[in-house]
């Protein structure tokens, strides 16, 4: 694709997590062949790109995040002829394509940890961190951060799960093997990567010891942000600069100066961050440790980090994807789940900065609650369940469990109220949703005030607006506990969005630049006008009006007006 700098800021993505999106073959397990025939689903939506989260052979440990193969497709999705093809459609529909890059670890039935675990005198002997003794670091998804192996007489580290051992980036080989898998996706023709928790590649020299109390993440100051990381970045970055592709990182519990240092300026190593803060306003670090929903927390983390990156960097927007369980669930209502969905959608999209939906976001799809903690398939909820709040009875914790799981974002798309909700025509791997009946695409559709048509609506008006791509962001009231009051602006033309987080009315005073001239009201969750098509096509066809000083929203209601001023 042909691409002018840049390309990736007026862009929007979709997050395909393949295993629960489409099945095309009958299988009961999500693939490419599905994501072929909804590829035009996608584009529909407005969006200009996707992200897929891993598609390689991997053993599903952490499902897909632990890769056996870098360089083909699970055979469980399609191979690469299939990629292919669907590379092909994406860009004949001009959507650019981003794959996810897991580098942090691989799977240990990698080949590379084959070898490496056979003994101290293979070539492959160091492409993993292994010591003959292990620090005290725990690991984010298993325990320890350490696995004894016997037949190379050490342990290994392993931030995350036992079966994802972490690389050794230190070895320059490992590096190399690395910019060989970049180049032969971008040869391939993809236009970016997501790279997984990117922060963590470079470890302190020596491996100190953490904190010992602090569970989980206590290793976290020893190998986050580590010494090399800006380095390696550089290495890596060379090469994409070559296809001039798009480079994401994850970056759990990143910091506002380190987004800073890797994405800005002539040494930019990334080209923007996601970011955690807005998605602790209702847990601390897990969402397994609940705190109640704090709309003016939530509002601090938004508003900072627009400030902080403003004309300097640039935000990826995010509400979902495949770790956290749905926004509805979360901070909105599930009684009020279409208003709430709708809302969420204004309350993010037009920030400033390259937002991406996660699939079912886009319908409003909610958590899913089981009965049984064995029924989950995300290693990290188990864990979760047996070796946290031990002092709390089965109920509560699986009630924590319904709150946190990352399966509630796991569950296959639901498609239609046909059986298995028209993700397969056999059993799904995975459990569906009950709401399926009343939460899906087919039904939406044709509802013109259905959470699919708002998110086109939002997509679409932010995609024509310079002033939503480019403008400056501003808040109003940032002390009301009920409502998120924010500005968009460039030359005389402004927006003010308006969210309640409230399941009953509330009133609001309307920012005094907007008093007392004419408002154009270009998207409403509820009916008031704005659902007429001619509204969002001409952005000043709906008929402006001067509103009272004081407005009243309804539960979960968001408004977007246009002025001039
Ligand atoms: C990232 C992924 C998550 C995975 C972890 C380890 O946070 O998004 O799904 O479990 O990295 O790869
Ligand atoms: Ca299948």
């Amino acid at each position: 694709m042909i691409r002018e700098a840049d390309w990736y800021r007026k862009r929007s993505f979709y997050q395909i997590w393949v295993r629960s999106f489409a099945d095309g073959n009958g299988d009961g397990i999500g693939d490419l062949y599905g994501v072929y025939e909804k590829l035009d689903y996608v584009k529909s939506l407005g969006v200009d790109g996707i992200w897929f989260s891993p598609l390689y052979p991997s053993p599903n440990a952490d499902f897909g995040y632990d890769i056996s193969d870098y360089k083909s497709i699970h055979p469980e999705y399609g191979d690469l002829n299939q990629f292919q093809k669907v590379l092909d459609k994406a860009h004949a529909l001009n959507l650019a394509v981003v794959m996810d890059l897991v580098i942090n670890h691989t799977s240990d039935e990698h080949p590379w940890f084959l070898e490496s675990k056979k003994g101290r005198d293979n070539p492959y002997s160091d492409y993993y961190i292994w010591r003959d003794k292990p620090n005290n670091w725990k690991s984010i998804l298993e325990g320890e951060a350490w696995e004894y192996d016997e037949t190379r007489g050490q342990y290994y580290l392993h931030l995350f799960a036992k079966k994802q051992p972490d690389l050794n980036m230190d070895n320059p080989k490992v590096r190399e093997e690395v910019k060989s898998i970049l180049r032969f996706w971008l040869e391939l023709g993809v236009d970016g990567f997501r790279e997984d928790v990117i922060t963590f590649i470079s470890k302190k020299e020596g491996l100190p010891d953490g904190l010992p109390f602090i569970p989980v993440i206590n290793g976290m100051p020893h190998y986050k942000d580590g010494p090399n990381l800006m380095s390696y970045l550089k290495e890596f970055r060379e090469v994409c600069r070559e296809y001039n592709a798009f480079q994401i990182g994850e970056g759990p519990m990143t910091t506002v100066s380190s987004v800073l240092r890797y994405t800005t300026g002539e040494g930019k190593v990334l080209d923007m961050m996601f970011s955690f803060d807005h998605m602790l306003a209702d847990c601390l670090f897990t969402q397994f440790v609940r705190r109640p929903f704090s709309l003016i927390k939530l509002k601090k983390a938004f508003s900072k980090w627009q400030h902080a990156l403003n004309q300097k960097g640039w935000n990826a927007l995010y509400l979902e994807n495949h770790d956290h369980p749905r926004i509805v669930s979360r901070y909105g209502s599930n009684r009020f789940r279409r208003e709430s969905a709708c809302m969420f959608a204004a309350c993010y999209l037009f920030q400033k900065g390259t937002p991406f939906i996660y699939q079912g976001q886009e319908i409003g799809m909610t958590n899913i609650r089981l009965r049984d903690i064995n029924h989950y398939a995300d290693l990290s909820s188990r864990m979760n369940f047996k070796t946290h709040f031990q002092h709390e009875n089965d109920e509560k914790r699986m009630r924590r469990i319904h709150h946190s799981s990352r399966d509630s974002s796991r569950t296959p798309m639901q498609w239609s109220a046909k059986r298995y909700a028209g993700f397969s025509t056999v059993k799904p791997w995975f459990y569906i949703n009950r709401n399926y009946k009343e939460v899906n695409v087919a039904a939406q559709e044709n509802d013109s005030a259905s959470v699919l048509n708002f998110y086109r609506r939002c997509l679409s008006l932010r995609k024509h607006s310079k002033t939503l791509l480019w403008g400056e962001y501003k808040e109003y009231e940032p002390g009301n506990e009920h409502i998120y009051l924010y500005e968009r602006s460039l030359g005389d033309v402004r927006y003010l969005v308006l969210c309640s987080f409230s399941h009953i009315s509330r009133t609001v005073a309307l920012p005094r630049p907007y008093r007392d001239r004419k408002l154009y009201l270009m998207l409403c969750n509820y009916e008031q006008g704005a659902w007429d098509e001619k509204a969002r096509d001409d952005h000043f066809a709906a008929l402006g009006s001067v509103l009272p000083h004081r407005i009243t929203l309804q539960p979960y209601e968001t408004r977007v007006y246009r002025c001039r001023l």
